[in-house]
């Protein structure tokens, strides 16, 4: 396991548990927690000394070591006392952990810092918990003997339920970061539908996996026309969670799954083009928010779908000019081939729309270049057709600490992909509002009056300024948290 796996709750005093290190925190004013105070006596006072003399200021992510008779202290700055909130403690977990791989400590006991007992509190520690020890060393061979994994964390005090639960989250979202950053020829359509068979299994779900011969039948031309250009097996894969009774409308999350876009016919420049090995993290979002229901089990419905392929140039390839029909019956003129996620996407929302009845649709993909453009690594750029659901979606990602940030989907743009000679053509216009460009394709293939939310997660899927509890580098699970906090899981 690449990430912290044992996280342990208990109620006994920090001294009292067996670790390589201890950790507590410091306000800011310098005002310590009880078991702070505790830890602060056993080293003669000297955490109140250093905050003092200024040495410690208490900061966010400051961490400051000292060392007792029995095992070395860590102190974490906590920032201002009064602003102390959710994701201060998420940061606070993420900076310890990453501290404790640098120390090699392989056992930390730690207070529930500044965060009382309830359970947000609980969840957000345990998840910077885990979130900051996630490290992708697989296919580092070589360097074996100098890595080093954080085996466990004990946390005294604080909210057992809330713990366990982030900890489960957070492992669902480092799922999620994993099959991101596996390579195109490790995670490919083939591999994420083992893994939907496997969570399947587990959460007693039902899975099917059609082929590009099932879905080609059925009418899913989009997909198949992007599929043609490769020999990979392209699948496309259906989730069905059932955790209440069957009459209650499902939450359906779509995701694009995209192995490797080289762009296809229109391709791509070579440089950084193997970045789009991560082309497929908007399913990695579906499977990471499935794999956590699998084991939380919570009395909803869910209803996931995954369209998968590689978009490639073989001999049988999608050509510009192409025109496609999708599983709804819209016809789909191809002007550029790189603009294939909205393809593959067209057909799974027109399934979903026709064989379910949602009580809402959220799509995840890294669909344009053009929003990391506008928003950078920092928000995902979001889009629907229903404010009550967008503003929930806004309440979950101030909560979570995951930034979204809205595009208006005007007729005026939606008339931009209207095309001469089809239904819709794939691109709007040219160097024009891309990112909104792929919003307004999409939504020709949204069931009437479904309220549906899409996540253009194409800056904030991979690529982030590390920080306290996010990853080094790679693939970030961005969005799950959200998407789980919308669904009340
Ligand atoms: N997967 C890409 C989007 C992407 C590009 C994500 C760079 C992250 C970094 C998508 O399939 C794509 O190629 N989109 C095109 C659309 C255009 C042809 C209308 C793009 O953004 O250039
Ligand atoms: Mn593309
Ligand atoms: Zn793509």
């Amino acid at each position: 396991m690449a990430h912290l796996s044992k996280l342990n709750h208990t109620t006994d005093t920090l001294i009292s548990i067996k670790a390589d290190a201890v950790s507590v925190g410091i306000f800011e004013d310098g005002s310590l927690t009880a078991r702070g105070k505790t830890i602060n006596t056993l080293l003669n006072g000297q955490i109140s000394l250093a905050h003092k003399r200024g040495d410690i200021k208490g900061k966010h992510s400051e961490t400051t070591i000292f060392y007792s008779e029995n095992c070395p202290v860590i102190v974490i700055g906590l920032g201002k006392a009064d602003e102390f909130e959710t994701e201060c403690i998420r940061k606070v977990g993420g900076t310890l952990v990453k501290k404790a791989i640098i120390k090699k400590y392989a056992h930390v006991a730690c207070e529930n810092f500044g965060g009382m007992s309830s359970a947000p509190f609980g969840r957000a520690l345990a998840e910077g918990l885990v979130l900051g020890s996630y490290q992708f060393n697989d296919y580092l061979t070589k360097k074996k003997d100098e890595l080093f994994e954080l085996d466990k964390v004990t946390v005294s005090g604080g909210s057992r339920v809330g713990i366990d639960k982030g900890s489960i989250v957070a492992s669902g979202v480092c799922f999620a970061r994993n099959l991101g950053n596996h390579p195109g020829n490790v995670t490919t359509p083939t591999r994420l539908a083992h893994e939907a068979k496997k969570i399947g299994r587990r959460g007693k779900m039902k899975v099917s996996v059609f082929d590009r011969e099932k879905f080609t039948e059925i009418g899913m031309g989009a997909l198949a026309g992007v599929a043609a250009g490769t020999d990979e097996p392209p699948k496309f894969i259906l989730m069905e969670y059932w955790g209440t009774k069957k009459s209650v409308k499902p939450k359906v999350l779509v995701g694009k799954g995209l192995t490797f876009d080289s762009g296809g016919i229109s391709i791509k420049p070579a440089a950084k083009m193997d970045e789009m090995k991560f082309d497929m993290c908007g399913s990695a979002v579906v499977l990471g928010c499935m794999q956590v229901i699998a084991t939380l089990k919570p009395k909803i419905n869910v209803v996931a779908a995954i369209s998968s392929t590689e978009n490639l140039s073989g001999a049988k390839a999608y050509k510009p000019g192409d025109i496609l029909t999708a599983y709804n019956g819209k016809t789909i003129e191809v002007l550029n081939t790189d603009a294939e996620g909205r393809l593959i996407l067209a057909d799974a929302l027109s399934y979903v729309s026709k064989h379910y009845d949602p009580a809402f649709i959220f799509d995840f993909a890294t669909l344009t270049g053009a929003v990391l453009v506008a928003l950078g690594h920092i928000a995902t750029g979001i889009m629907g057709t229903n404010e009550k659901l967008i503003e929930k979606v806004k309440k979950s990602s101030a909560k979570t600490g995951e930034k979204v940030w809205e595009f208006p989907l005007w007729k005026e743009y939606c008339e931009q992909v209207e095309s001469k000679i089809a239904d819709v053509k794939n691109i709007g216009a040219p160097m024009q509002a891309g990112t909104i460009a792929g919003g307004a394709f999409l939504k020709e293939f949204v069931g009437e009056d479904i309220p549906w939310v899409h996540f253009d997660i194409a800056g904030t899927a991979w690529g982030e300024k590390e920080k306290s509890y996010g990853p080094k580098a790679g693939a970030t699970g961005n969005v799950i948290r959200l998407v789980l906090d919308v669904m009340g899981v």
